[in-house]
């Protein structure tokens, strides 16, 4: 359709076929889940990573809740994650995740809600191995 034409392919490539969608249980100790909204549009996003011992994402999940650029957005970073380490994924910026998707600037906060999401994610793997780890503080 005409509207098509509007959305740059990478767009209508990660709309029509999404990576990563689904859920890990949060429960998980290896889980860390990055859930963000955007009030203003009602839009909410689920990013979650699953981390080995030595820091690496080893696979992710997404799920999206809003429009087709926020979609995108999350799969987009999804896929970026994979296989870095939680310390590496920190540095991606929504600019860039904006610029892959040639996202015109009124949707601008779609790539932010991805990037937010990361940081989420991260910082709550981060709080949970904390807590874990608490446990056994004094061992040495
Ligand atoms: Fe309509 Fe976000 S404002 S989907
Ligand atoms: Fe609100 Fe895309 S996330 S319009």
């Amino acid at each position: 359709g005409v509207g098509r034409r509007l959305y740059h392919e990478n767009v209508i490539d990660h709309f029509e076929n999404p990576r990563n969608v689904g859920s890990f249980n949060r429960d998980d100790p290896d889980v860390g889940t990055g859930l963000v909204g955007s009030p203003s549009c009602g839009d909410l996003m689920s990013l979650q990573i699953k981390v080995d011992v030595s820091g690496q994402i080893i696979d992710t999940r997404f799920k999206t809740f809003g429009c087709g650029s926020a979609i995108a957005s999350s799969s987009v970073a999804s896929e970026w994650i994979k296989g870095k380490t939680i310390e590496d994924v920190l540095t991606i910026k929504n600019a860039q995740i904006a610029k892959h998707l040639r996202l015109p600037p009124v949707k601008l906060h779609c790539s932010m809600l991805a990037e937010d999401a990361i940081k989420s994610a991260v910082n709550d793997y981060k709080e949970k191995q904390a807590k874990a780890n608490g446990g056994v503080a004094g061992d040495t």
